[in-house]
């Protein structure tokens, strides 16, 4: 008679034990998002909005249009990616989530519906993120508050360029986390630093020919967001040569380069690059990032 209670006290601790674990999975799965979101994903470089100084407006945190885009095939501004209903990804599930950041696909409802994302929004290198960097990116996006802020109808003008990334195909698995050089791989890739790092050549960028040589042009033409005084800045050759790359730059003087944006004869670098987001990086995710640097072929 006395078994029942019993029994019943045992399931409902079992489901308390439960739940409880789950929601520390859940809130160890935030913090991961949060840190990868806004240290090398840097995603709020574009999709949060920016003062008239560039930076970024306290309260706004990934509410759209931090930086808009008017290329020949495409013009538009980041989205807003916080939980708001009507003006953000509130409608969206999970798999519409992840499917966005790592395909380019939107839902078949609401805004755009099923219209693809243009190719500012780096999917081919996202598409690199393990399952578990993925479900914590979109925890996080999940925790953030909902900000209420209509971007504009982004406009599609032509056929949209889409090039894949080879790192991001071959792809990376946990195990990879554990090795300095692979964990800088998997960094450099989800952080698309050789997207910009890298020279293109009639619209393909030469990721297998020159990989880290630097070369490309941003200027205030194409992109909107950036302080009234930034006239452009051309990516630099961060391959291992000794002269025209950082074959000579000691460890501290490219982990310097990259979270505080000076270079190594002290003069300051200039957006696009996201210095300051680069700048939470953990001591242990730099190192590996210039372990894997050291890896390119040197490129004159
Ligand atoms: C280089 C700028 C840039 C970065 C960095 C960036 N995005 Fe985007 N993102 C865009 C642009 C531009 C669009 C809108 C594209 C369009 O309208 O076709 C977009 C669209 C999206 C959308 C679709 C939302 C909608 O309503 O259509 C999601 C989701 C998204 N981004 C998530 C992210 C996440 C998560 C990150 C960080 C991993 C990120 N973005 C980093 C530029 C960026
Ligand atoms: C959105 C484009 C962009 C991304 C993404 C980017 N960079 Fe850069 N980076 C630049 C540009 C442009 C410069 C040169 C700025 C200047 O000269 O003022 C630069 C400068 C640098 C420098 C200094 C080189 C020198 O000679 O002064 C280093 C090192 C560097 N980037 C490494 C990285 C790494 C590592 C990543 C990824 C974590 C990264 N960058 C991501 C565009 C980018």
């Amino acid at each position: 008679m006395n078994r029942f209670p019993k029994l019943f006290t045992g399931l409902v601790l079992g489901v308390l034990i439960q739940a409880q674990s789950a929601s520390a999975a859940d809130a160890s799965a935030v913090e991961r998002g949060r840190y990868l979101v806004n240290t090398i994903l840097a995603c709020g470089n574009c999709h949060t909005p920016k003062a008239a100084d560039g930076q970024p407006i306290a309260g706004k945190e990934l509410s759209g249009a931090g930086l808009s885009f008017n290329a020949p095939f495409f013009a538009g501004a980041a989205s807003n990616i916080t939980p708001d209903r009507e003006t953000g990804i509130g409608n969206w599930n999970d798999d519409e989530l992840k499917r966005a950041i790592t395909q380019g696909l939107r839902p078949d409802h609401g805004r755009l519906a099923s219209v693809p994302l243009a190719p500012m929004m780096w999917v081919a290198f996202y598409k690199a993120m393990t399952p578990g960097d993925l479900n914590a990116v979109v925890a996080y996006l999940r925790s953030v508050p909902a900000v209420r802020h209509e971007v504009p109808l982004s406009e599609y003008k032509r056929q949209m360029p889409r090039q894949p990334y080879p790192d991001a195909e071959k792809g990376f698995t946990e195990v990879d986390q554990q090795s300095p050089v692979r964990r800088g791989a998997y960094l450099v890739t989800i952080g698309h630093c050789m997207e910009c790092h890298t020279p293109a050549k009639d619209g393909k960028t030469l990721y297998e020919q020159a990989l880290g040589k630097g070369g490309k042009r941003y200027g205030p033409g194409l992109v909107k967001g950036y302080p009234a005084d930034w006239s452009g800045s051309v990516s630099r050759n961060i391959t291992s040569h000794p002269e025209a790359g950082i074959g000579r730059w000691t460890d501290a003087e490219i982990k310097r380069a990259i979270t505080q944006g000076i270079s190594r004869d002290g003069h300051p670098l200039k957006p696009p690059m996201g210095f300051s987001w680069y700048a939470g990086l953990k001591d242990a995710d730099l190192d590996a990032i210039v372990a894997w640097l050291r890896t390119l072929p040197a490129l004159e």
